[in-house]
């Protein structure tokens, strides 16, 4: 018994024509598969060997009840070391806190983590721009320039109520963020 299939009977024209185009196809989307699994190993390889190098991770069970994130540490701190730190957290579906204060000028270190899914943000059209994946922290410093408010969407589809998902950010002149952030209050803009 021959485990070979039996060749095509001869064909001609239409049927030729179409015979040799499901070949083509068929050795085209094969090509396209082998480039895809190729991608797959090539980054998976990449990745166990060169790992990032600089990952931070925070458990979120214990999140709102120990450490850097609990509520009354959230929002933006002048450090002892005279570094402007935002904490912020992320969850279905706000930010903590909604409104952020930052001044103009100085270097601004956010340090960001989700409670529930992953979100991210933007500020304006300001180059501030991370995801927030729970579990992990996230962390970038900038400087915003110009004074004024900024808008912060979430920018990671998180759930039905996404696109209700922002903050705002108020980039206030150096000075006074140093007046009102000294004594080491955390400051910011939520209406209470
Ligand atoms: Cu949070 Cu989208």
């Amino acid at each position: 018994m021959s485990t070979t299939a039996p060749p095509l009977p001869p064909a001609h024209g239409a049927a030729a024509t179409a015979v040799a185009a499901e070949r083509r196809w068929t050795i085209a989307v094969g090509v396209i598969i082998a480039l895809l699994v190729l991608m797959m190993v090539v980054t998976a390889l990449h990745w166990a060997s060169m790992p990032p190098s600089r990952v931070e991770t925070i458990d979120v069970k214990t999140l709102h009840l120990r450490g850097e994130f609990v509520e009354n540490n959230l929002g933006t701190a002048l450090d002892p070391d005279g570094k402007v730190v935002v904490r912020l957290v992320a969850q279905q579906y706000s930010f903590v806190p909604a409104c952020i204060v930052v001044p103009a000028g100085m270097p601004v270190t956010f340090r960001g983590t989700a409670s529930d899914a992953i979100h991210g943000f933007i500020v304006g059209r300001t180059n501030a721009n991370t995801m927030l994946v729970p579990g992990f922290v996230a962390t970038f410093t900038t400087t915003f320039h110009a004074t004024g408010e900024q808008l912060m969407p979430c920018h990671e589809y998180c759930g039905t109520g996404h696109e209700a998902m922002w903050a705002h950010v108020q980039i206030v002149p150096a000075q006074d963020f140093l007046n009102r952030a000294r004594g080491g209050e955390r400051v910011d803009c939520v209406a209470r």
